[in-house]
């Protein structure tokens, strides 16, 4: 009986599944959690309109360039690609354009003009500088509107913001733009700034707190504001500072009471679940969504409307130069 069930079940799945566009996600580095989330969307997000096979580079091009070898044999119809190296897609869109196989990078950058050699070649991201001006907002509501005149956060009362900033993976567009709008959002809003370290910790978490360790040895309570390009590498850091006593849950009810306890602002980007509990929690001040929800629903979208040959003025997103998604972030706080 057992078995006559699970040869119904088989058959059922095989009539569902067959005859539908097989397509490969390939993804830079399945220990990355945001990309995780974002590869999980696609998945969830597609499963009524075609089949996906998965990929995962960690965080080396030479599999990804294998995967990619490998998809192109067994004739995959559409390759959802986060590349290992951004700046190195030129031979991966000719090979794929050689092939008729279009192509939707994501979530990692490439030059326009490789995008450019394939007419089937497309990008779907975030908009940068958005992401460092929503961490602009998010400190001048911490921080206070008037920059001559600091709130008690500039602990040394010298009307300047002491600052760490923990950077992502150096050449990554977002680790770039967001570090550099960020200072410029805080300026144009007329604060000065010290910044006291940029530390590259690529996006980890383990390094992240390793890194934070030496700067708290280094600069301990002249720490006035942590900014990082994600949150993954913010855990890091708040974790290191929960080690140096920086944040203190006095009464152990497991939440920072900003009024009566030790803390120290500490702002993320990505909206990861673990950090929305943590912005619950009191002890990230603040974090900026970027939407993989959103982003899943974008890449599927457009897959959908390639494979079937469809005018991307069907599109349900904005489309710039019939190559680029770019869409926005929020903020969490
Ligand atoms: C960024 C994200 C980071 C990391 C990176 C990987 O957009 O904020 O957390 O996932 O992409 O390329």
């Amino acid at each position: 009986m057992k078995k006559f069930i699970m040869l119904i079940l088989t058959l059922l799945l095989f009539s569902c599944t067959k005859g539908r566009e097989s397509v490969s996600l390939i993804i830079y580095n399945g220990n990355d959690p945001f990309i995780n989330s974002m590869a999980n969307n696609i998945e969830r997000e597609s499963s009524d309109l075609f089949n996906i096979e998965k990929f995962d580079s960690k965080n080396f091009q030479i599999n990804q360039n294998e995967f990619i070898n490998q998809c192109i044999d067994n004739k995959t119809s559409l390759i959802m690609l986060n590349p290992v190296d951004r700046l190195g897609v030129y031979p991966i869109i000719r090979k794929l354009k050689a092939n008729n196989i279009p192509v939707i990078l994501f979530n990692r950058e490439p030059l326009k003009k490789d995008l450019d050699i394939w007419e089937k070649a497309f990008y779907v991201g975030t908009k940068g500088e958005q992401s460092a001006q929503i961490q602009g907002e998010i400190i001048y509501n911490l921080f206070g509107s008037n920059p001559l005149k600091l709130n008690n956060l500039d602990k040394n009362s010298n009307n300047e913001i002491e600052i760490v900033i923990l950077k992502g993976e150096q050449g990554h567009q977002d680790a770039e733009i967001r570090t550099t709008e960020v200072v410029n959002s805080l300026k144009s809003k007329g604060y000065k700034l010290n910044i006291l370290v940029t530390e590259v910790a690529n996006w980890k978490r383990s390094e992240a707190y390793e890194k934070m360790k030496a700067i708290i040895n280094k600069y301990g309570n002249s720490i006035e504001l942590v900014i990082s390009n994600n949150d993954e590498m913010a855990i890091g850091g708040i974790d290191a500072l929960i080690e140096s006593n920086m944040f203190q849950d006095l009464d152990q009810n497991g939440i920072i009471n900003k009024e009566t306890e030790p803390w120290i602002p500490v702002v993320g980007i990505d909206g990861l679940q673990e950090a929305i509990i943590l912005v619950r929690n009191g002890y990230l001040a603040g974090t900026v969504v970027n939407d993989s929800v959103l982003q899943a629903k974008a890449i599927v979208e457009l897959a959908n409307i390639l494979l079937h040959n469809k005018s991307l003025t069907q599109l349900t997103f904005d489309i710039i130069d019939n190559k680029y998604i770019m869409l926005d972030y929020r903020i969490l706080q």
